[in-house]
Parts: C-alpha cells; sequence; structure tokens
C-alpha cells in the first residue's frame, strides 16, 4: 500500500478538522506530540488500527498507546486506582503513559491492547494533539509515526520521508520539543515499563520506589507473547477435526471467518476477537492458511506464538 497521496495538513483550525475528518472515515493521520509523531488511527475501530500496523510494516501486533483528551476520558476507557489517579493528576498532560485495567465497557478495538486486558493511555500537552484529540473527541491509537525499525520521528518531514504514500495526512507541528517517547507505567506492584520523558525520581517522589520486576508484565515489545487462548492451537488447518473449531480466512469458511473475502486488514481487526469468541467455547481451535504478506505476517506471527507450546 503505497499509493495514496499523503497530505500535508498546516496547523491551523482548518488542519486541524480535516485531520479529524480522516480519523472519522477510519483513516491514518500523523500528528505531533509533545514526544514524538504519533501515527493515529480511532481506537474504537479494528480496521483503521489494523492499517496502522500495515503502514508501519510491523511484523507483530504490538499493545498501542491510546491518546485521549482528559483523566475523563481516560477513565471510560481503563480502571484508576489511587496510584494512577495521583501519577495523572500530576503529570497529565504530559509524556507519561499509564497502563491500567481494561473499563467493563472500554469500547476499544482489542487489536489496540493485542488482546491484553490492560490498555496503556496517555493524555499529550501539546496544543495541536489536543486540539485534534477535542475535534475528533473519541480515542487515538497510536505509536511512533515511523516504519518498524526505524527512528522515532520529531517532525514532520521525518514522518514523510517514512511513511509518504502510507498513511493519509501528517499535521505539520514542527518539532516536538521532548524528542523522546513518554515514560511508561504500570503493573501491581507499580513498575517502571520503559524510561522516557518524565523520570523515574520525578515519578518515584509520589509513588514511592517502582518495582524492577516488571509489575508481572512483560518489556513492551515482548508483550503480544502474553495472550495464548486457554485451547490448543493448531495452525494451517483447511478443516477441523471432529472436537476443534476451525478459525477461517477466505474461502476456508469455519465456525469463525477472519475474513471471507480474504482482506488481510480486516483479519487483523478480527484477530483477537474472533480468538477470544472461540476460546470461550473451551474447544482446541483449528486455523486456516493465512497468507504471509502484509498484514498476514503479523497475523501469522501472532498465531505461532499462540500455538506455541508453553
Ligand atoms: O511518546 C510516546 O509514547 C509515543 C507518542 C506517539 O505518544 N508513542 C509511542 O508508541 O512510543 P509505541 O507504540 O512506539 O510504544 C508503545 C509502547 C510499546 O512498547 C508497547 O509494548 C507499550 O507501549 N504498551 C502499550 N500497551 C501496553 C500494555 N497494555 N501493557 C504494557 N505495555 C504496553
Ligand atoms: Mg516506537
Amino acid at each position: 500500500m503505497s499509493d495514496m497521496e499523503t497530505q500535508r495538513l498546516a496547523s491551523d483550525a482548518s488542519g486541524v478538522r480535516s485531520a479529524a475528518e480522516i480519523l472519522r472515515s477510519g483513516g491514518l493521520v500523523a500528528f505531533p506530540t509533545e514526544t514524538v509523531y504519533g501515527l493515529g488511527a480511532d481506537a474504537r475501530d479494528g480496521q483503521a488500527v489494523a492499517r496502522i500496523y500495515e503502514a508501519k510494516g510491523r511484523p507483530a501486533f504490538n499493545p498501542l498507546i491510546v491518546h485521549v483528551g482528559s483523566l475523563e476520558a481516560a477513565q471510560r476507557h481503563g480502571v484508576f486506582n489511587s496510584d494512577m489517579l495521583r501519577l495523572a493528576h500530576r503529570f497529565w498532560p504530559g509524556p507519561l503513559s499509564l497502563v491500567v485495567p481494561l473499563a467493563p465497557d472500554h469500547g476499544l478495538s482489542p487489536l489496540v491492547t493485542a488482546g491484553l486486558d490492560t490498555v496503556a493511555l496517555r493524555v499529550p500537552a501539546h496544543p495541536l494533539a489536543q486540539a485534534l484529540l477535542s475535534a475528533f473527541d473519541g480515542p487515538v491509537a497510536a505509536p511512533s509515526a515511523n516504519p518498524s525499525g526505524r527512528i522515532s520521528p520529531t517532525t514532520a518531514d521525518h514522518v514523510l520521508a517514512g511513511l509518504s504514500g502510507r498513511i493519509d495526512a501528517v499535521l505539520d507541528g514542527g518539532a516536538c520539543t521532548v524528542g523522546l517517547e513518554s515514560t511508561i507505567v504500570g503493573g501491581t506492584p507499580l513498575a517502571l515499563l520503559r524510561h522516557g520523558g518524565v523520570a523515574q525520581e520525578e515519578i518515584e517522589a509520589l509513588t514511592g520506589p517502582l518495582s524492577k520486576a516488571g509489575g508481572g508484565i512483560t518489556a513492551p515489545g515482548q508483550l503480544a507473547s502474553h495472550y495464548a487462548p486457554r485451547a490448543a492451537l493448531r495452525l494451517d488447518a483447511n478443516r477441523a477435526n471432529p472436537d476443534e473449531l476451525l478459525l477461517g480466512f477466505g474461502a476456508v469458511t469455519g465456525d469463525l471467518n477472519l475474513s471471507p473475502t480474504g482482506d488481510l486488514v480486516e483479519a487483523a481487526a478480527n484477530l483477537f476477537g474472533h480468538l477470544h469468541a472461540l476460546d470461550a467455547q473451551g474447544k482446541p481451535i483449528a486455523v486456516a492458511p493465512i497468507p504471509d504478506t502484509s498484514l498476514g505476517r503479523a497475523i501469522n506471527d501472532r498465531l505461532r506464538r499462540a500455538a506455541a507450546p508453553r
């Protein structure tokens, strides 16, 4: 997918309006935050989120940070204990992401959390990010706006150098002031999951010493391996054995189908939700072959991890 024309949107009211429109229609917009540029999509729209992975060429699904305009908005999606509330009051808006349990009616696509039951939330301070979140009035999933494996972008030119032709637009807000990703805190006991824009000392001044053990959370980047169905998973199956449920793709119909038309974006959007739904029935799951191209690589990576002996 490198055939679309990527618009550079000016940092004025009309640029912000256009950016919000693109998000509303399921498109991808890079936007400045005070840390780095994020590649945004509607966090409730699984297909839009799948396009983030496609545009970045990410070979695996990592959970993404969900950006919202306020703590109040964040509490629609996640549950905040007293430590998390104090951190939010002290450092939001700002370069801190908080990993909290998903709220009951969180409304987010399971692709955003890579099937986990926690979500990373952040209220960015950059005025353009704030303007976009307020115009869009919904949660925006956004990893750094760079191709997978490349350096995080701190200008709109960096974004275009890496992703031009693969995303709808970049909202040009000049250079980011922090230039380093947000600090990530989460888990029980509370742990520092990634160093970033807020110093560990500043956080510990509020919470006391952070755990070094990772709060029961694997280092970010390896998290996708955490979710696996309880049942055994068998890959590359064209039909189910008598005791199995079949997760279909394309012409391999199955009990549930990731994408009857063989669309990998749709399949990615459905992956975690369908796995959860089949797993809830408590039987082993057979999975139809998925082409190992484009987003299919990330889907297959995820499926192989889920199928691995544990
Ligand atoms: O400054 C930033 O944080 C930038 C801007 C755009 O906000 N975003 C960013 O996103 O750096 P990304 O996708 O490059 O990094 C997100 C990190 C990943 O390492 C991921 O594993 C971790 O956040 N993460 C997301 N959800 C998580 C969760 N539920 N539990 C633990 N870690 C999580
Ligand atoms: Mg990144």
